[in-house]
C-alpha cells in the first residue's frame, strides 16, 4: 500500500483483533474470500436500479453478481424463488428495516417493536430512530418474572394498539422465539409480521435455531453477524398479491439509496456460498453449545444469566447484582484491559443507565469460528470470574 498511514492503521486493527478474545454477540471473522470479493474493482461501478433495469451503462457483469447473490440467498434460507422474493441492496441493517416501513407502513401509521432495554433494536420503533419519529411506535417489554416473551401480554397489547407491522427478532433476546405465535398475534390485529433475524441468520442457516420463514411476511437480516459475511443486508419478502417485494425494491431504490455497492454484494453471495456447506451447519451448532456452556459456567460461578440461560449465540449476564456486584461498564473496562472484549448492556428492567447498565452481553459466534469448543469456554468462564472478583 502506498498509504503508508492508512496502512499502518489497518496493521494496528489486524494485530488488536489477533490478540483478544471477541465476546461482543454482534461480531464475527470473515473468511479470506469475503475479504477478498470487498476488495475488488466491483466497487468502481454505478448500478442505480436492479438487474436488467439500471440507470447506467456497462452493467452486464454487475446484474450477473446481483441475480447470484439473489440466489443464494434464497437457497442458503431454503426459499422457493416461486414463493419469496429478495432485495440484496440495503447497505446495512438499520436501512434495510427503515426500507421495509417506507414500503409497508403509512407515514404516520405504528410500529410495534421490542423496547430496546429489552432487548429490541433502535430501528424496531425507539424514539431516538428515525423509525420512532416518522411513525408512532409502541414498544413491548419482557415479563417481569420470567426475563422472557410474554406472549399473552403481547396478544394484549397489539389488539389494544392496532399496530401497522409487529416486528419480532432481537439485539439482545438470548432465548427461543415462538415465531408461530408472532403469526397469530399480526393476524389478530391484521398487522404485518416482520422479522429482523440479524442476529440469528447464521443459526437459522446452519439449521440451529428455528426459521421463522414459515410465519413472516417479511424478514430482514444483516449479512455480518452470525452469519460471517460482510456489513450489508438482506430483505426476503413473501411473494403474494400484495407486491410486498415490489413496494421494498422501490423503498430501498429510489427511495432511500443510489447505487448498490457491489462489491459489498459479491461479498455476500461468498458468505451465502459458505453458509450451505455442511461446515457451516457444525459451526452454528457448535456456536449455541459454546454459548450454553459459557452461560452455564458463569451462572455457576455466581453471576446472574438473564431468564436463567439460552437458546442462541448470546446471554446476558447482571454483573451488578443489586449493588452487591460492580457495573457493567467496569466490567467491561476491566475485562478489555485484560484482553477479552464485551459490551456493556442494559437488562430487563434495569435501574441503571444505559451508559453504566447493569450487565453485559457476551456471544461467542466470533470465538466458534476461531475453533474455540466447550473445554475453551470452561476456562474462559473462570477467567472472566477472576477478572470481575479482583
Ligand atoms: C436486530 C438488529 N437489527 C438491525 C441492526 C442494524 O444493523 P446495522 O448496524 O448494520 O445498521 C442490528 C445491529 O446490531 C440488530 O441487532
Amino acid at each position: 500500500m502506498k498509504d503508508k498511514e492508512i496502512e499502518k492503521l489497518i496493521k494496528e486493527e489486524d494485530a488488536r483483533q489477533k490478540k483478544v478474545v471477541n465476546l461482543i454477540a454482534s461480531e464475527n471473522y470473515v473468511s479470506d474470500d469475503v475479504l477478498k470479493a470487498l476488495g475488488t474493482k466491483l466497487v468502481n461501478k454505478y448500478s442505480e436500479g436492479y438487474p436488467g433495469k439500471r440507470y447506467y451503462g456497462g452493467n452486464s457483469v454487475t446484474d450477473k453478481v446481483e441475480l447470484l447473490c439473489q440466489k443464494r440467498a434464497l437457497k442458503a434460507f431454503k426459499l422457493s424463488p416461486a414463493k419469496w422474493a429478495v432485495n440484496v441492496q440495503a447497505l446495512s441493517g438499520s436501512p434495510a428495516n427503515l426500507a421495509v416501513y417506507l414500503a409497508l407502513v403509512p407515514l404516520g401509521g405504528k410500529i410495534m417493536g421490542m423496547s430496546l432495554p429489552h432487548g429490541g433494536h433502535l430501528t424496531h420503533g425507539q424514539k431516538v430512530s428515525a423509525t420512532g419519529k416518522f411513525w408512532e411506535s409502541v414498544l413491548y417489554e419482557v415479563n417481569k418474572k420470567t426475563e422472557m416473551l410474554d406472549y399473552d401480554a403481547l396478544l394484549k397489547q397489539a389488539v389494544e394498539e392496532k399496530p401497522n407491522i409487529i416486528v419480532a427478532g432481537f439485539t439482545a433476546y438470548p432465548r427461543k422465539i415462538d415465531w408461530k405465535k408472532f403469526r397469530a398475534i399480526a393476524d389478530v390485529c391484521g398487522a404485518y409480521l416482520m422479522v429482523d433475524m440479524s442476529h440469528l441468520a447464521g443459526l437459522v442457516a446452519g439449521g440451529a435455531y428455528p426459521s421463522p420463514f414459515s410465519y413472516a411476511d417479511v424478514v430482514t437480516t444483516t449479512t455480518h453477524k452470525t452469519l460471517r459475511g460482510p456489513r450489508a443486508a438482506l430483505i426476503f419478502s413473501k411473494i403474494d398479491e400484495r407486491e410486498l417485494g415490489k413496494k421494498i425494491d422501490k423503498a430501498i431504490f429510489p427511495g432511500l439509496q443510489g447505487g448498490p455497492h457491489q462489491n459489498q454484494i459479491a461479498a455476500v453471495a461468498v458468505a451465502l456460498g459458505e453458509a450451505v456447506r455442511p461446515e457451516f451447519k457444525k459451526y452454528a451448532k457448535q456456536v449455541v453449545k459454546n454459548t450454553q456452556t459459557l452461560a452455564k459456567e458463569l451462572g455457576k460461578l455466581g453471576w446472574r444469566i438473564i431468564s436463567g440461560g439460552t437458546d442462541s449465540h448470546l446471554f446476558l449476564m447482571d454483573t451488578w447484582l443489586d449493588g452487591k456486584g460492580i457495573s457493567g461498564k467496569e466490567a467491561s473496562t476491566r475485562l478489555e484491559k485484560e484482553g477479552i472484549i464485551v459490551n456493556m448492556n442494559t437488562i430487563p428492567f434495569d435501574t441503571r443507565s444505559p451508559f453504566d447498565p447493569s450487565g453485559l452481553r457476551i456471544g461467542a459466534a466470533a470465538e466458534t469460528t476461531r475453533g474455540k469448543k466447550e473445554g475453551d469456554m470452561i476456562k474462559l468462564a473462570k477467567r472472566i470470574d477472576s477478572i470481575l472478583r479482583k
